[in-house]
């Protein structure tokens, strides 16, 4: 007996043999309803809402001949989805007329929209994706090979697939003695829709996937579920390589002098790499071959060590890279340790010294798609900066050194627990508040069991609150003529200022800001401003209509104090914004959605990338930025603290 069934909200309708599972309705008349397991009424996500039987104006279940509700439907479905009619459409068999509801969140191919930090949106798309399938053993009248076994019983079931499909040899190894084990019912994880990664025993939906940020001195990775889109975890840890020297330079001449210095820097970030690995799943019981995608963004020094690609010539003029363009590599041959026939994707490099991790930024930022002139401002080893609008956007790098990322100063440190993230001055006794990561409250030392030292954005704030109380002059040296007990020598004869006294810590010591310090933040702070200037006037233009501020620096930098140093140009504070790890951000949307990868690429090659070097006005401009806020710049946005402080 065929009956009738009528499919909402798309109203598609048509005739079916009575008996028959919604499920397979559903394939008959082109539904594409989730059903990852197969139909084994084991996923759940295939729910469906019965809406009437059109012979019954009452929409009455309980008297129809639908097939009852099963114990697997008992399990997953909630008690008021049942009261409402929801069912699994696998479990469910239709023997009337009927309508049936079909939730967005049931139909295949419904991308799922995810927001950014920055509340920029963007579809779910991950590079690889499962399907769960059961094949008919072999036999003598049907002996096709186990790959074209697979091959065909993806694409009869998943008819949306390319029929170009491919398989990696690892998984070829092991293909055969698994189907037969597992009498033929297995997970299969496709790369790109084109190529098994991985094949596993039964029914395993879940997929996970690394996105990293791999910067001179610090290390971001995080954890993403690749089916929600939800970041599971994250952790970071310190660039091992800063044992050859703290910036690019000295990492690329490491290379270029010592015969196995490249192998040697190489070995040692895919060390610390695998160990963050290793971190990130065994805190949710994982195993790293768990993780079936991984997407890494650098610098472009770091990018061709931790690639094993010969840095030197990007080390001289006119600093070109081995090669730009975005890069699937198989995890494995960079040693990476994830699913065996992983990829990991690398983001395009811009030019000279921005590399993939500034693309990252805007990717994540997405200025190139504004009206307004904006200027993105990433504060790292490198710092990096962007400057432009929908019409065209400018990128430079500077030496910034590792300063505002909490190394180089005597107390620095990353913004971590412990880590001082910021810094007030009391203006009558120059005694200093302060408020440690991981506590509401400010100088709640007992709480945190001491302090460890000092962060990025507790850097800003102490050298800006320094200046603002006249501790530090204009050009940044120590006003001798206050008397502070906070105030003195050290060991070295060198002034400095006490921040925390060292009952307070737990490093035996008192933490202060030295006059070294102060030099190494202007020396920061000049390079970023006098980068900002050069693209500016490439723009031709003598303000910013706003500013983001990026970077791992904690996320409570104060951007009143950053402009009160002369980290940027003038404008105004309501125009600010600060980010936190942009790079970061960007690598996990591009983890998340081959879309924007593609848009990567394309800002890649759209990007106008300047060499501050070759510049002739850089170094004046470098130097008039020594000062704070600025030799000669005016700030009419921060007038009234300025004034205040020249009085
Ligand atoms: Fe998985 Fe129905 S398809 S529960």
């Amino acid at each position: 007996m065929q009956v009738n069934v009528i499919f909402q909200p798309t109203g598609y309708r048509g005739k079916i043999c009575s008996g028959k599972t919604i499920l397979e309705a559903c394939q008959k008349f082109g539904i594409n309803l989730e059903s990852p397991c197969g139909g084994n009424g084991t996923c759940g996500k295939c729910k469906v809402k019965l809406e009437k039987i059109l012979c019954n104006k009452e929409s009455d279940f309980s008297n129809s001949s639908i097939s009852p509700i099963t114990e697997k439907e008992r399990e997953i479905l909630t008690k008021e989805e049942q009261l409402q009619n929801f069912r699994l459409a696998c479990c469910t068999k239709i023997t009337e007329d009927m309508v049936i509801f079909v939730p967005e969140k049931s139909e295949k191919g419904k991308q799922r929209i995810l927001e950014t930090s920055g509340s920029k949106l963007f579809h779910l798309n991950p590079g690889v994706k499962k399907y769960y399938i059961e094949l008919k053993s072999p036999t003598l009248e049907d002996c096709r090979d186990d790959f074209t076994r697979v091959k065909d019983a993806l694409l009869h079931k998943y008819r949306n697939l390319e029929k170009h499909i491919s398989m990696d040899y690892k998984v070829m190894q092991t293909l055969s003695s698994l189907l037969r084990k597992e009498k033929y019912k297995i997970t299969v994880t496709l790369w790109m829709d084109k190529e098994i990664i991985s094949v596993e025993p039964g029914f395993n939906e879940n997929i996970y996937g690394v996105a990293m940020d791999v910067g001179t001195t610090t290390i971001a990775a995080a954890l993403c579920d690749l089916s929600s889109g939800e970041v599971i975890t994250q952790t970071s840890s310190l660039n091992p390589q800063i044992i050859y020297g703290e910036d690019i330079l000295s990492r690329i001449s490491h290379c270029s002098i010592n015969k196995n210095g490249l192998e040697e820097m190489h070995s040692l970030i895919i060390k610390e790499i695998n160990k963050l690995l290793e971190e990130l799943a065994a805190s949710i019981n994982r195993n790293v071959n768990q993780i079936y995608d991984m997407v890494i963004v650098f610098n472009t020094a770091m990018h061709h060590i931790a690639l094993n690609i010969n840095p030197e010539y990007l080390g001289q003029s006119p600093f070109t890279p081995v090669i730009s363009q975005g890069l699937n590599i198989k995890a494995r041959e960079l040693d990476i340790n994830i699913c065996k026939g992983a990829y990991m994707y690398s983001l395009p490099i811009e030019g000279g010294f921005v590399g993939s991790d500034n693309v990252s930024v805007l990717i994540s930022q997405e200025i190139h798609k504004q009206d307004k002139m904006l200027m993105i401002i990433d504060i790292g080893t490198n710092g990096e900066i962007d400057f432009g609008n929908r019409e065209g956007v400018f990128s430079t790098s500077c030496a910034t050194g590792p300063a505002l990322e909490g190394a180089q100063m005597k107390y620095g440190m990353r913004a971590v627990t412990g880590a001082i993230e910021r810094v007030k001055i009391n203006s009558l006794s120059l005694e200093a508040d302060f408020k440690v990561i991981g506590e509401d409250k400010w100088n709640n030392t007992a709480e945190v069991g001491g302090v460890k030292g000092i962060c990025g954005s507790g850097i800003i704030d102490a050298v800006a609150e320094m200046y603002k109380n006249s501790i530090i002059g204009k050009d940044g040296t120590f006003n001798k003529k206050i008397v502070c007990p906070r105030i003195r020598r050290d060991e070295e004869g060198r002034m400095e200022y006490v921040l925390v006294w060292r009952r307070h810590t737990s490093i035996g010591e008192d933490i202060s800001i030295t006059q070294k310090d102060v030099r190494a933040v202007q020396l920061a702070k000049s390079a970023l401003y006098a980068g900002a200037k050069m693209l500016m006037k490439k723009r031709n233009v003598d303000s910013v209509e706003g500013v983001i501020l990026a970077g791992a620096f904690g996320s409570y930098i104060n951007k009143e104090n950053a402009l009160v140093i002369g980290l940027f140009p003038d404008c105004d504070l309501n125009n600010v914004v600060v980010v936190g790890n942009a790079a970061g951000e960007g690598a996990k949307i591009a983890l998340l959605s081959t879309d924007k990868r593609t848009e990567a690429e394309e800002v890649a090659k759209d990007v106008q990338f300047m060499e501050c070097a070759a510049e002739k006005d850089f170094e004046m401009e470098f130097y008039n930025a020594m000062n704070f806020p600025h030799s000669e710049d005016e700030f009419p946005h921060i007038k009234h603290i300025l004034d205040s402080i020249s009085k």
